[in-house]
Parts: structure tokens; C-alpha cells; sequence
């Protein structure tokens, strides 16, 4: 079935295979620069069981299709990064990560997250302004930056409840064309 929800270390090898489907450009765009195999296999190694959550999407064959990485940098900060495999592009679901990633990150008391990326990623500058980040520019990177608000009973239930739901999104868009490989979406019942 398909859901979305937190990979344990055990799963880890699915991630990986995850980010190693990227093309070359995806991969640049989601590290800031050229990354090969080898690269994503040790980004994948050193992930740390305490620090680094993978939120992810997975498809009725249990393959991540989508992912955000929240790497926590202290207590109370974390940075933010997102991939979607190429054929599930442009139908809302980093859209709906990135949402879930705030709010799992609001309820553990995480106040200020970061999210970088280059200045030519789209995608990533429309997010990250619709989810009210402020954005500075260098060079040919944009850091955005946005403060949390305090968590409260109720925002920790409804961020577990999500969580334990593991709900697909329920609002993504369909595919444009009928020649895409991927299934059309049926909303989870
Ligand atoms: C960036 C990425 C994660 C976006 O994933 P996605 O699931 O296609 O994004 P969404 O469908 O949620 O789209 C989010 C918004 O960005 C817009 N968008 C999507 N692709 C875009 C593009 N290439 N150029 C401009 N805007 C774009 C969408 O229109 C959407 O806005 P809307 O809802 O107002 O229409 C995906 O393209 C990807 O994995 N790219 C390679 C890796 C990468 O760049 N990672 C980010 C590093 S932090």
C-alpha cells in the first residue's frame, strides 16, 4: 500500500536506491554539485540513527519514490532536503513532505529550520516561499530559513496521529499524460 512515513535504519538500503534512480542533474541539484555513485552510497553510510530522519513515500512495492531528509543540527535546529523520483514530479508531493517534515519537526521542539538550495531549483524557491521561509541568496546558492512556532498538545497529537496514519497524501494532482508510466492516483480509502 502506498503511505508515507519515517524509514527505520533497517530500511536505509531503499533510500539509497531511491537517490541512486536520480539522473545527474537531480543529483546536482539536490547536493549543490556533481555527485556519483560512491557519493550517495557514503552520504547513505553516514547517516546517524539519532540525527538524521528520512521521511518517505512509498509506492504499493515498498520503493521510496519521494523523501525528505531532516538533519537535525543541535536541540533546536534542522536542515531540510527533498528528492521525488522523476516520474512522480510536479503532482504535490514534495509539497506535502516538505509540510509533514515542519510538522514532525515542530513537535519534537525543532524552532529554526534551513533548507539550501541552487538559485536555478524552482521548485525548491516556490516551496520554500510558500511555506514562508526568507530566503537569502549567495552566489549561486539560496539558504532559507524559517522559525517554528512552539509546539502545543495539540500539534504534537495531530503530528503523531499523521504519523501513525502514515496517510499518502490526499490531495496530489493527477498525472498530465496518459502515456506516463506511473499509475493514475486513487485516493486511499
Ligand atoms: C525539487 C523537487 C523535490 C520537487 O518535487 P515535486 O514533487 O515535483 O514538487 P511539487 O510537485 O510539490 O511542486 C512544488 C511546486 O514547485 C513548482 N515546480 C515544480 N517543478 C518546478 C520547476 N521545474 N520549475 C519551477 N517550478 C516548479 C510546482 O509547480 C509546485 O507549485 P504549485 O503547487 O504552485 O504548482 C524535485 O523536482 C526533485 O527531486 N528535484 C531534484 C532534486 C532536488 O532539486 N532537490 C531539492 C534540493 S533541497
Amino acid at each position: 500500500m502506498r503511505c508515507m512515513r519515517p524509514l527505520g535504519p533497517s530500511e536505509l538500503s531503499i533510500y539509497r536506491e531511491h537517490l541512486l534512480r536520480l539522473d545527474a542533474e537531480d543529483r546536482r541539484l539536490r547536493f549543490g554539485c556533481a555527485v556519483d555513485d560512491s557519493a550517495i552510497d557514503a552520504h547513505v553510510r553516514r547517516l546517524r540513527v539519532d540525527a538524521d530522519r528520512i521521511l518517505a513515500l512509498l509506492d504499493e512495492e515498498g520503493s521510496v519514490v519521494a523523501a525528505a531528509h531532516i538533519a537535525r543540527i543541535g536541540d533546536l535546529a534542522a536542515e531540510l532536503a527533498f528528492s521525488v523520483d522523476g516520474r512522480w514530479r510536479r503532482r504535490g508531493l514534495c509539497r506535502a513532505l516538505f509540510e509533514h517534515a515542519l510538522s514532525w519537526a515542530r513537535s519534537r521542539g525543532i524552532r529554526r529550520v534551513y533548507l539550501a538550495f541552487l538559485s536555478e531549483n524552482g521548485a525548491m524557491r516556490t516551496l520554500a516561499r510558500d511555506v514562508g521561509m526568507s530566503l537569502q541568496v549567495n552566489a549561486s546558492e539560496v539558504l532559507g530559513e524559517l522559525m517554528l512556532p512552539s509546539p502545543t498538545p495539540f500539534s504534537v497529537l495531530r503530528e503523531l496521529a499523521a504519523e501513525q496514519a502514515a496517510l499518502w497524501p490526499a490531495a496530489l494532482r493527477p498525472f498530465d499524460s496518459e502515456a506516463d508510466p506511473a499509475p493514475a492516483f486513487q485516493p486511499a480509502a
